[in-house]
């Protein structure tokens, strides 16, 4: 019984204009100024995302790739069989393509993605790929709580599937309360597997975020495009820049859109100010060590079981359970 890929359960909770004129004025008049990352993924800056995971400089989709192909089937293992697999944020799912490959006999795939466009492609090329999989795709911000459709018949567990270092965007609070909600989520028997990007020489991770071909920039900025043609805004797009640097302290990266000199910037009714220089800031990047992590896990009430690493220790992808209930 697949569900077809005109299914889609749209959660509406994707925002109206007046809510997304607000979130920018909010933002805008915060000091120092700032934006909600989730406002890059509009149609154009998930297509660049895409590019930006092409890039040589941005090695971590190129690791985590290389790991789930050498050790799928040792992951596919540790879950176990007849698991409902729903996956935060699935972008292109090319990750979890290898992933279902290997994955024994599991009731469904439940991709939960905020932009339409992208989570219909990848439905309909998976519906192609996967024919016996039943797919139950979910139009919703994984942020919030989510109404997972009924599975086609019980699974032994609900395995959050979250790769792509995405849980580094949050800040290490956030992060804590977004993996507590996911343990709820999951059920006791459930787990989540998860990819985080580890601690590196500050220049390799620096160089991932300054992309030589400008796609990063280009991402970064489409956030204002966006805004110009959602919310009317009048940003000029050539007087700001990207600025994405590693603070070691914090272990992250910074990224910033950066006034290149004083203006003005009408946001609905609001005229806002920019100095030279200024800044917004618009996503944080955190890097871990894999005791940093666990620490986090530790925090939200759960444990790693494995931790899977490339060899060059550059990414890894790990598997959560609830504290207390780690097999070994
Ligand atoms: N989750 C990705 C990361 O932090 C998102 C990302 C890649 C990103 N490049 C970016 C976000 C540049 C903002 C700016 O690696």
């Amino acid at each position: 019984m697949s569900v077809q890929p005109g299914d889609i359960r749209d959660d509406d909770r994707r925002p109206p204009v007046n809510e997304l004129l607000e979130v920018a004025q909010h933002g805008l008049g915060l000091k120092p100024k700032r934006l909600p990352s989730w406002l890059f993924y509009d149609e154009r800056g998930s297509q660049l995302f895409e590019r930006i995971c092409e890039q040589p400089e941005y090695y971590l989709t190129r690791c985590e790739i290389a790991l789930m192909e050498v050790h799928a089937g040792s992951i596919a293992d540790t879950l176990g069989s007849e698991v409902r697999l729903v996956e935060y944020g699935s972008g292109n799912a090319h990750k979890t393509h290898i992933l279902l490959e290997h994955l024994h006999a599991p009731v469904s795939y439940v991709p939960v993605e905020i932009s339409p466009e992208p989570l219909r492609q990848s439905v309909e090329r998976l519906a192609g790929e996967f024919p016996q999989l039943p797919l139950q795709p979910l139009c919703a911000d994984f942020s919030k709580p989510l109404r997972l459709p009924i599975p086609p018949r019980a699974p032994r567990r609900t395995v959050l599937y979250f790769p792509g270092s995405t849980i580094g965007n949050f800040e290490n609070h956030d992060a804590a309360v977004l993996l507590r909600k996911m343990r709820n989520e999951m059920g006791d028997a459930g787990g989540i597997l998860i990819g985080v990007d580890l601690k590196k020489d500050p220049a390799l991770i620096e160089a991932a975020y300054n992309d030589r071909a400008g796609v990063t920039a280009a991402f970064t900025l489409n956030m204002l495009a966006r805004l110009n043609r959602e919310i009317g805004s009048d940003f000029e797009l050539s007087g700001f820049a990207h600025r994405a640097h590693y603070n070691p302290m914090a272990g992250r990266i910074e990224t910033h859109i950066v006034s290149r000199h004083e203006q003005q910037v009408k946001v609905g009714r609001a005229h806002v100010s920019f100095r030279a220089d200024e800044a917004i800031q618009v996503e944080y990047s955190c890097k871990y060590s894999l005791e940093d992590f666990a620490a986090l896990a530790a925090r939200a009430g759960l444990a790693v079981q494995h931790a899977w690493t490339d060899p060059a220790r550059m990414f890894s992808v790990q598997y959560l359970v609830r504290a207390g209930t780690v097999a070994r």
